[in-house]
């Protein structure tokens, strides 16, 4: 798994949070009013009016937190530095896909938090089917599966579970792997890809040849014809799922 010391230089440059997935984010967390956001990178998503503390292992993340974010601690999901019981409730975003214990990581999350646990991942059997991964690089269903949280994972360290859908606003101003949906010139930009840790895993090989396609696919107007139904939809299901445990 790529380390974020390495791929995480330049982070904020393309991640930031999206007003609409930070609404749905807040909407989950219900009347929590203490919240640890674990994995927190920079900043995204994090309550501005509730009491939020933030855990990250890696410095070139916390290095890129405003001065006004969460207060930060240095550390990792598998052994969170927390009493028992001390918040409302924990919060993963686009994250629990790089934990190397992802069980412990979650029961961990489990112990801390009083009330809930929110997570945000996605859904792999959808994400198959985005063009960009079905059509350009299917390479990415390998290396996306082992990392893919399924709800059958969560269950047995959160316990029942509701599952929210997150549609993909078209304009969404967070920079991840499904956002440029229905832009697809963006994932030519070596800057976009480069907020994403997937293109990490990519031999150059495989990255060059989707770069080759779908360049040409957009110079030809065999993309735009293939996509025309995207074009006029304003956001989309791309597999992006909230996990709430215990509301
Ligand atoms: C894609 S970033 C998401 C950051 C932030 N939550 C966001 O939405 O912008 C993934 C983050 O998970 C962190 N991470 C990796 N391994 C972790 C672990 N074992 N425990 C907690 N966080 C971890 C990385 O350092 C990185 O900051």
């Amino acid at each position: 798994m790529p380390s974020y010391d390495n791929i995480g230089t330049g982070y904020n440059l393309t991640r930031r949070s999206d007003p609409r997935i930070a609404e749905r984010i807040n909407l989950a967390l219900g009347t929590a009013t203490s919240i640890l956001n674990v994995g927190a990178g920079a900043g995204s998503y994090e309550p501005v009016d509730r009491q939020t503390y933030a855990l990250e292992p890696s410095i070139t993340m916390i290095r890129q937190r405003a001065a006004s974010a969460a207060p930060v601690v240095q550390g990792h999901a598998e052994q969170l530095p927390f009493a028992s019981q001390s918040v409302d409730a924990a919060l993963a975003v686009l994250t629990v896909h790089h934990w190397p214990d992802r069980k412990l990581g979650l029961e961990e999350m489990r112990r801390v938090a009083r009330d809930r646990v929110v997570i945000l991942t996605w859904d792999q059997q959808v994400w198959e089917s985005f063009w960009l991964v079905d059509e350009y690089f299917p390479c990415i269903k390998t290396h996306d599966r082992p990392r893919a949280v399924a709800v059958a994972d969560v269950t047995g360290p959160l316990g029942a579970v509701e599952v929210v859908t997150v549609p993909i606003p078209a304009d969404c101003v967070d920079g991840f792997h499904g956002a440029f949906w229905r832009r697809p010139q963006a994932y030519l930009d070596a800057r976009i890809r480069a907020g994403i840790s997937t293109y990490a895993l990519m031999s150059e090989g495989d990255l060059q040849s989707g770069l080759a396609r779908l360049e040409a696919d957009l110079g030809s107007g065999a993309w735009q014809e293939t996509h025309q139904d995207l074009l006029g939809q304003d956001e989309l299901d791309l597999g992006y799922r909230l996990i709430i445990a215990g509301s």
